[in-house]
This record gives C-alpha cells, structure tokens and sequence, in this order.
C-alpha cells in the first residue's frame, strides 16, 4: 500500500480507550501515533494495549494545538460526527494522512475541526466509542487502499484471483534522463529466488 498513516486523539478521559486507539493502530500499520493536548497514562493504557504499541511505533505527545506538527504534506483528517463531515464510505483516504480523534466527554474542540484538512464521520444512529472509531476509520483505509480479490456479486468468498502485482516502469521526469534508464534485474531477483527455493 502507498502512503503511510498516524493516529492520535486530543485530549483523553480514558487512558484504556487510547490504548485499545494504539493497539488498533499497531495492529493496522500505522507508522505513528499522538496525543494533543493530553496526558496518556502509559501504564493505565496497557491494559487494553497488550501489544505496547508505543514500544513498537513512534510517539508524539503534543501539549497544545500550537505545537501540533506533522510530517510535509501529510494532510490531517478529523474524525467526528459533524454537520460538515464527509460519510467515510464515500471518502477517498489522503495517501499521507494523519487521523484525529476526540476525548470521549468533549469530543473534538473546534480549534482542531479549524486544524483539518478533512473531517469524516462513520455512518451510525449515534456516537461510538473511541477504539471504535478509530478501528473502523483504519479498516476503512486498508479495505479502500490495500490490493484484495474483489468482492463477488453471490455471498461468499471472491470467485476471482486477485491480478498478480505488475511493477511499474521506472519513471523519468526529465526526457534528457532517458539514456540512463536501468534495466531491473528482474532475472537476477528470480534466479536469486529460485536458489533460495532449492536450498
Ligand atoms: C465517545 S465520542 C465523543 C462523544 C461526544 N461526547 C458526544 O456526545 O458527541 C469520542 C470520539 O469518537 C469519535 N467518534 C465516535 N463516533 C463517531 C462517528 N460516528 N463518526 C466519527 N467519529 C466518531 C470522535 O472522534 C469523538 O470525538
């Protein structure tokens, strides 16, 4: 899958809650996870952790909106039943994207709604517990973006294999690069295979 993800929240009431955010995230690739404004209680966390998602994935602790930084053109996407937002089925995930969610009593504050570039809600009769949340925006994410045999028309498993992956062909931006275009290895990297399948 291209791109990468983070996921954090702002502000927390239930470090258990931001745990199982954490877990979930550790679980569906994410390459980091936040807190803004926040104070996330490792300990208490890891109760519903048992991954130890912070062991494993980078950390940012962010005291304040003002100091809340992301990586170049990463776009944040909030997350919360909102008159504006976008229903997440019909959303198209930023290849780079940073997720945010609310605390379990306030919800998002409208300083970080201003902060996003996008905001989405999960289609539901009412609001949903934060884990929940979070796990069903980063399913979402992989099921939209990730390569998976299409679904059939009858219920049941696909009834077609999925395309096997095709690499693409190096891109060259600059036509005076053409000369230096490189053959890949490809026979080298099957011969390679093979040798390893024979071992
Ligand atoms: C328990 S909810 C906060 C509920 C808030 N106190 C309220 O009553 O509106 C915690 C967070 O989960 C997320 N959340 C819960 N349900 C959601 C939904 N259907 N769509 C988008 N986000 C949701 C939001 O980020 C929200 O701030």
């Amino acid at each position: 899958m291209r791109g990468f993800f983070g996921i954090g929240v702002e502000g927390i009431n239930k470090a258990f809650n931001v745990g199982s955010v954490f877990r979930s995230a550790h679980a569906f690739g994410a390459s980091f996870s936040f807190t803004v404004a926040a104070s996330y209680e490792r300990k208490k966390g890891t109760r519903s952790d048992t991954s130890d998602a912070m062991a494993q994935l980078p950390f940012y602790e962010f005291s304040s909106i003002e100091t809340f930084t992301l990586p170049k053109g990463c776009a944040l996407v909030g997350v919360e039943l909102d008159d504006e937002a976008i229903e997440l089925p019909s959303f198209r995930h930023p290849s780079q994207a940073a997720y945010v969610l609310g605390s379990e009593r306030g919800g998002m504050t409208a300083a970080m709604l201003d902060r996003c570039d996008h905001i989405i809600q999960i289609p539901s009769r009412f609001s949903l517990n934060l884990g929940i949340a979070g796990v069903c925006v980063m399913y979402d994410r992989l099921v939209s973006l990730g390569r998976f045999a299409p679904r059939p028309v009858k219920p049941g498993g696909p009834t077609e294999a999925l395309d096997p992956h095709v690499r693409g062909d190096q891109i060259l931006r600059q036509k005076a690069m053409e000369p230096y275009r490189s053959v890949p290895p490809l026979a080298e990297v099957e011969a390679s295979l093979a040798d390893e399948r024979d071992d």
